[in-house]
């Protein structure tokens, strides 16, 4: 399962590039809101630091907004994946922008029946999204396994991305469910590194060299 990065910082985003394990990045409104910059200019100084898929989202309603918005956004750069939310008008626009080519993470996922219609409009990419559906009392991992079981059952290409990670188990079961990928936070790639054994260890190691004889 591959890591992308869940944030619009690219201070966050530059560090955890030179960790190597991150292979692409997601934003939404809430972050790009966030970091208080324009919009293109984050997104294009993204692209330059992960060369790998770049989720930016569209906020029209509307089929034909969203493609308008989705054809100017792909413009900016390659690597561009265009966000739809999991609507109605969404899916039309899926459609479309399948056709012309451009890729699409289609957004807002919570349901193994939305998963298989993103997929059959041509989505890239579905983001299940995990912590909001446990916030209200769901399944969030057995979402991802659903949606992982009628994917492989069908021979169904679109890769599934585990979306609203809260914890570092969050990723490992995602990645014990079958999901492509999971986009994580920044904090919580922080969690993944960290474990007390490896501290104590580190600080055992370092006072044991202290009594290595000196020459
Ligand atoms: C993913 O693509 C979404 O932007 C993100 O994971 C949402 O996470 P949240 O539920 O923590 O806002």
């Amino acid at each position: 399962m591959k890591l992308f990065l869940d944030t619009a910082n690219v201070t966050e985003i530059r560090e955890a590039a030179a960790l190597g394990v991150i292979s692409g990045v997601t934003t939404n409104p809430t972050l790009i809101a966030k970091e208080g910059r324009d919009f293109k200019e984050t997104i294009l100084e993204i692209t330059k630091i992960v060369d790998g898929p770049i989720s930016a989202e569209v906020v029209s309603l509307d089929a034909q907004g969203m493609i308008k918005e989705a054809i100017e956004i792909a413009s900016w750069h390659p690597n561009i994946v265009i966000k739809i939310p999991m609507i109605w008008e969404g899916l039309k626009a899926v459609k479309e922008l399948s056709n012309k080519g451009i890729k699409t993470n289609v957004t807002l996922v919570f349901s193994p029946s939305q998963a298989l219609l993103a997929a059959q409009a041509g989505a890239t990419y579905v983001s299940p999204f995990i912590g909001r559906f446990t916030d209200i009392s769901q399944d969030g991992i057995a979402l991802i396994s659903d949606i992982v079981d009628i994917f492989t059952l069908h021979d169904i290409k679109t890769k599934i991305i585990a979306a609203s990670i809260r914890t570092p188990m969050d990723v490992v079961n995602a990645a014990k469910a079958g999901a492509d990928i999971a986009t994580v936070p920044y904090k919580v790639l922080e969690q993944m590194v960290k474990h007390p054994m490896t501290d104590i260890g580190v600080q055992r190691f370092l006072e044991d060299w202290k009594k290595v004889p000196k020459k």
